[in-house]
């Protein structure tokens, strides 16, 4: 559904900027403690930092459901007339990648935890329902995908970052503005 407005709901525009400051934050605490902390050196200062990412990162999982529910039920700006079909196609489907692996990451780093017999809390406040116990073998599979998934789609923001800043000061088109502009009220 496209929108008359060129600008994305208020809504919307709240759900984007809150799960990129989750997302970017919950990757940048997740690769410090897989890649800089170990438990013989740094002990339970290495599990502080991990229990972090997961109260923030679980946050990602109902806030992406909500962001589909609105995406689908609401219209969106649509893309400049200057791109040509291939480029909106490509964009289009960077965006379903994007909606993928903010559903297939949390899920993944759940399994990975559970599996790994702890939990997955939610802001310090609450813990999501366990789904599976411990579980070695099953640890030996996610653990792998949820640490491949997080570095793909640590690449994937960043394409996303950057041809957003291309549309704004190469092309000089209205795509980011439509995600931070004022002129509509939902
Ligand atoms: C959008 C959500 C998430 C992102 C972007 C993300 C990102 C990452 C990254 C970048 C790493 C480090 C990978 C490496 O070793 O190089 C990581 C590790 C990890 N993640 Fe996540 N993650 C997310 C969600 C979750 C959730 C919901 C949980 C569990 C409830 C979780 C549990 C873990 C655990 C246990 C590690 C291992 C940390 C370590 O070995 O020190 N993650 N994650």
């Amino acid at each position: 559904m496209q929108s008359a407005s060129p600008y994305y709901t208020k809504t919307a525009q709240w759900l984007h900027w809150i799960m990129a400051i989750i997302f970017i934050s919950a990757w940048l605490i997740g690769f410090y403690s897989g890649n800089f902390l170990s438990y013989d050196v740094d002990g339970s200062f290495k599990g502080s930092v991990i229990t972090l990412h997961k109260n923030i990162a679980t946050v990602i999982i109902f806030l992406v459901i909500i962001r589909i529910f609105w995406r689908y039920t609401h219209p969106v700006p649509k893309l400049p007339d200057a791109m040509s079909p291939t480029m909106k196609t490509m964009a289009h489907l960077g965006h379903l990648v994007l909606y993928l692996l903010l559903l297939a990451l949390p899920i993944t780093g759940c399994l990975f935890s559970w599996s790994a017999g702890h939990p997955a809390p939610v802001l310090y406040l609450f813990e999501i329902p366990r789904l599976v116990q411990d579980n070695p073998e099953l640890l030996a599979i996610v653990k792998p995908i949820h640490i491949y998934l997080s570095w793909f789609a640590g690449f994937v923001v960043l394409g996303h970052l950057l041809m957003a800043l291309k549309h704004h000061f190469i092309d000089k088109d209205n795509v980011l503005r439509s995600m931070i502009g004022r002129k509509n009220k939902r």
